[in-house]
Formats: structure tokens, C-alpha cells, sequence
């Protein structure tokens, strides 16, 4: 049995024979191995004299290759490290020609490390980013499970299009070369596999919904899919959302469980996620301090997620933002690119980062947005003309979270499909929630990845996603 370098870089070296089983970080002068599983951060220093090798098997041994290795643990001789493995026993699963292998030791690009993201996560950064996402994704399960909460499944192929959340991408098994046509010379779905037009899911609220409806409050943690042509560090074409959706919620309890959810998957990752966390916000400083001056962060990588955790986010309506927004600095200078003077005004990012990173300097969620700007099964309020939205505003992100409570009342309901041009036909099953027992209700949706860019302070949303999907690039 082989052991894991985590669990024993974690036991005290008194000589006790063990093997290790990873991949060569670096090879030092024929005699210093670091070797690395995946198991956390560190590498294992393993010490090979050299004497007692054979030549061909030692040329086999350079960064990236696979080996096993067995030998006693004991104290460190050298600095740098408290413990190390002195070798009796080589085995070279597999080498890694370093005239051909690209993942040598020195710095990449982020960008070049795209390309190569079949072996990216053999460097520090990206096993780093993906061990905090694997927690992070672990602390989405726990809060939800601990807070009573039903997983549920929703569809990734979807029958309907009206969520309007994005552009979607088409799912056909029809031959592309020779698609069967209609009477008016179109494609005809009715003979695609699924008998109609299908497409990949942008959401899976409207079917979530209905789950709340019988299990009261569920969840939903899958893959979601938009075709925006959006080549921003903040968009991917496939990313991961969490949903959940709760019966008899006001949008106080909604904003109020959003809030409390994302500090608890933080706190899990800061009391999980130490060795990791200490060397990303290593990097993030680093990274910070290379920008100028005024686009630097105010605060490290660790000093945000803590501060995330400890302060009440910020609620404001969306009618106190624009008024914000209105007598603004940027505003008034004609920085924007696009100026607000009107309520009812779309916020771009520029507003959002204006408002979390300049005004307030802390998390905001805005509630009660114009009803034009938002979709058909947002509550409408008393005034008419706005509706029971919030999006949560990250530092450094932008939007994390989009959320409402729902629509529950039926003529309502109509009204506003019918408003926003949406063939009520398509969503009969939604509208049937609300005849058969309609109830009050709310529920959010927070990106996955922008999650995790805030919690692992990189760059671009690209690179805490293993394979990214992006206008043209699905490699991989
Ligand atoms: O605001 P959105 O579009 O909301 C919904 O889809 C609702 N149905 C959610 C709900 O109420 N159940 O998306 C929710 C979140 C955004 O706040 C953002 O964090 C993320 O999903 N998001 C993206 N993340 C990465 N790439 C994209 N292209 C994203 N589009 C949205
Ligand atoms: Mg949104």
C-alpha cells in the first residue's frame, strides 16, 4: 500500500519505510526528487543516492514523469523542508521526455497553460484552484443538505425556451447535411429525435420550481449552457449553477438565505482549505502588485474572503442605486460608456463594480429592479412597475447571484407572458403550479465559477473551470 504525501507529510518521520506513488515536479542534480499526488500542495523531497542507482534508470526520471517510490521517512537533512524520504526503491511508471513535455519548471502564462489544460493542473496554481473548487462544490452540498434541503436533478436537454435568460444551443440528431424540411421549406423538428425543437438548459428554475412545489426546498447543482457570444473573463459558454427554490419564501427570506449561504461555503473553505488558500493569496499579492496603482485591490485574496464572511452584505433598491449612480463621479465626468440619467436603465458591469468596488466597498444586493429589465416570472409589486429581484454584487465580480421571489399569482402571471410576447402554450405546466395549490415562493441562482474566482483570486473565469467552453474554443 502506498500512502498519500498529505497524510504523511502530516506524521512524524521516525524512519518508518513507505511508498509514495506521483508525479516529478523537479529533478536537482541527479539527487533531490520532488514529488507531488495531488493529495495537497506540497511535493515529498526524496533523496536518491545516486551510487546505488542504475545510470539508465535515473535518466529516466524528469519532470512530469510517473513513479513509485519507496524508502524510509526521516527528518530533513537539508533546509526547506522538516521531512524527507530517503530512496531504496525506484519504479518508473512512466516517463515524460523533457524536450517534448511542456509543463517544465518555470512560469507560464496563464494563457499558454490553456492550451495545455490536459495537463495544466500538474502545476501548483491550477491544483491549488481546483482542490478550493472541489471544496467549495463539497460546502454547496453541505450547507444545503445541513439547511434541509432536497437535491434535485433538472433537465440538461430542455423542450422549453421561454426562461429567456440567454441564447441557447440547439440539441438535434438530425443529419446537418440533409435535414428533413417542412412545407415551408424549414428544418422540421417534428422528425428531430425528441419529435420538436430542443435545446441545452440555460437554467433549471422553471423545473426546480416545480419541485418546491412538493418537496418545499430544493436545490439543483448542474451544468447550465448559453450561447452569448460574450468574450469577457467573466463568461463561459458552460458553467455550473446552483439553484435552490423554496415554497412560502418572501424575498427577505431569499436575500437572506443567499447571504448566509455563500459565507458558509466560505467559511468551509477558509477552515478547510488553508495550505491552498495561504498560497493563492500569495500569487494574488504578487499578481497585484505587478498592476498600477489604481487598479490594484485594497485588500489580499484571504483579507476579502474574511471580510466577505464577517460583514452583512449591503442592501440597497435599485431606485437608490440609480440615484447613486446618477450623482456619481464617473457619471457626471462622462466616464461611463454608458451614462445613466434615466431610471429604468439596464447596470452594466461598469455600474455594478462602480457601486460594490467604489461607493460601498462591500458585497450589495440590489432588490426591486424595473420590471422591463427582468424576466416575466419575477414578482410584481404593488407599484406596477418593479419587481421582486436581487442580484448579489461581488467585488472584483460583478454579479454572482440572480434571484426573485415568484410570480405565484396566476393572472398576473398571464399578464406579464403575455407582455413580454411568450406563447403561454409552451409554459402550461409552469402556469398549472400556479392553479393547483399555488404558494408563495423564491429562489437564486449563483455561477459556480464566479464563485470560485472570487475564493481563488485568479484572473479569469477560464481558469477555475477545468475545461472552459468560450466562443470559439470548445478544445478538449
Ligand atoms: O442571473 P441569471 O441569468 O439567473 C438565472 O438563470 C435564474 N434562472 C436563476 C434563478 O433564479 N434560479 O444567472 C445566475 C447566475 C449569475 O448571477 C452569474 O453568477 C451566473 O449565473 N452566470 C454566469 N456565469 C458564467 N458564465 C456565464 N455566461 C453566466 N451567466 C450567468
Ligand atoms: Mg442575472
Amino acid at each position: 500500500m502506498s500512502t498519500k504525501i498529505k497524510a504523511l507529510l502530516a506524521t512524524l518521520p521516525q524512519g518508518q519505510t513507505v511508498s509514495v506513488q506521483g508525479w516529478v515536479r523537479t529533478f536537482r542534480a541527479n539527487r533531490f526528487i520532488a514529488l507531488n499526488d495531488g493529495s495537497t500542495l506540497g511535493n515529498l523531497q526524496c533523496v536518491v543516492d545516486f551510487e546505488n542507482f542504475d545510470e539508465t534508470l535515473l535518466k529516466n526520471i524528469s519532470t512530469g514523469a510517473a513513479l513509485k517510490i519507496t524508502g524510509s521517512y526521516v527528518e530533513s537533512q537539508g533546509k526547506g523542508q522538516s521531512a524527507e524520504i530517503q530512496v531504496e526503491d525506484i519504479h518508473v511508471y512512466g516517463t515524460a521526455d523533457p524536450d517534448t513535455y511542456p509543463i517544465q519548471p518555470k512560469k507560464h502564462s496563464f494563457e499558454f497553460l490553456r492550451e495545455k489544460a490536459h495537463l495544466r493542473v500538474r502545476t501548483a496554481t491550477f491544483s491549488a484552484v481546483m482542490r478550493v473548487r472541489a471544496a467549495l462544490s463539497f460546502g454547496v452540498h453541505k450547507f444545503f443538505q445541513e439547511e434541509g434541503f432536497h437535491y434535485v436533478n433538472t433537465p440538461i436537454i430542455t423542450g422549453s425556451d421561454a426562461e429567456g435568460a440567454g441564447e441557447m444551443f440547439r440539441v438535434s440528431g438530425l443529419d446537418s447535411k440533409n435535414p428533413p424540411l417542412n412545407e415551408d421549406g424549414e428544418v422540421d423538428f417534428q422528425k428531430d429525435f425528441f419529435g420538436k425543437e430542443t435545446h441545452l438548459t440555460v437554467s433549471g428554475q422553471l423545473e426546480a420550481e416545480t419541485y418546491a412545489m412538493g418537496l418545499g426546498e430544493v436545490y439543483t447543482f448542474g451544468p447550465t449552457f448559453r450561447a452569448e457570444n460574450s468574450n469577457t473573463t467573466r463568461h463561459l459558454a458552460e458553467f455550473w449553477m446552483i439553484e435552490p427554490e423554496m415554497a412560502f419564501f418572501d424575498l427577505d427570506e431569499n436575500m437572506d438565505l443567499a447571504e448566509k449561504f455563500i459565507k458558509s461555503v466560505l467559511q468551509y473553505i477558509l477552515e478547510n482549505c488553508h495550505e491552498d488558500l495561504a498560497f493563492l493569496d500569495e500569487r494574488f499579492a504578487k499578481e497585484e502588485s505587478s498592476k498600477p496603482k489604481l487598479e490594484r485591490s485594497e485588500m489580499g485574496l484571504l483579507e476579502k474572503i474574511n471580510f466577505v464572511v464577517k460583514n452583512d452584505f449591503k442592501r440597497v433598491s435599485y431606485t437608490e442605486a440609480i440615484d447613486i449612480l446618477r450623482n456619481s463621479k464617473p457619471n457626471k465626468k462622462k466616464k461611463f460608456t454608458y451614462p445613466i440619467d434615466e431610471w429604468g436603465a439596464d447596470l452594466q458591469s461598469e455600474h455594478e463594480r462602480f457601486l460594490v468596488e467604489k461607493h460601498f466597498k462591500t458585497p450589495v444586493i440590489l432588490f426591486d429592479y424595473p420590471a422591463k429589465i427582468k424576466a416575466f416570472y419575477m414578482r410584481l409589486n404593488e407599484d406596477g412597475k418593479t419587481v421582486r429581484a436581487m442580484d448579489i454584487l461581488f467585488p472584483g465580480i460583478g454579479e454572482i447571484v440572480g434571484g426573485s421571489q415568484r410570480e405565484e399569482r396566476l393572472d398576473v402571471l398571464k399578464e406579464r407572458i403575455q407582455a413580454m410576447g411568450i406563447e403561454e402554450e409552451e409554459l402550461w405546466w409552469y402556469l398549472d403550479l400556479r392553479k393547483f395549490g399555488t404558494a408563495p415562493h423564491s429562489g437564486f441562482g449563483l455561477g459556480f465559477e464566479r464563485l470560485v474566482l472570487f475564493a481563488t483570486g485568479m484572473g479569469n473565469i477560464r481558469d477555475v473551470i477545468p475545461f472552459p467552453r468560450t466562443p470559439q474554443n470548445a478544445a478538449f
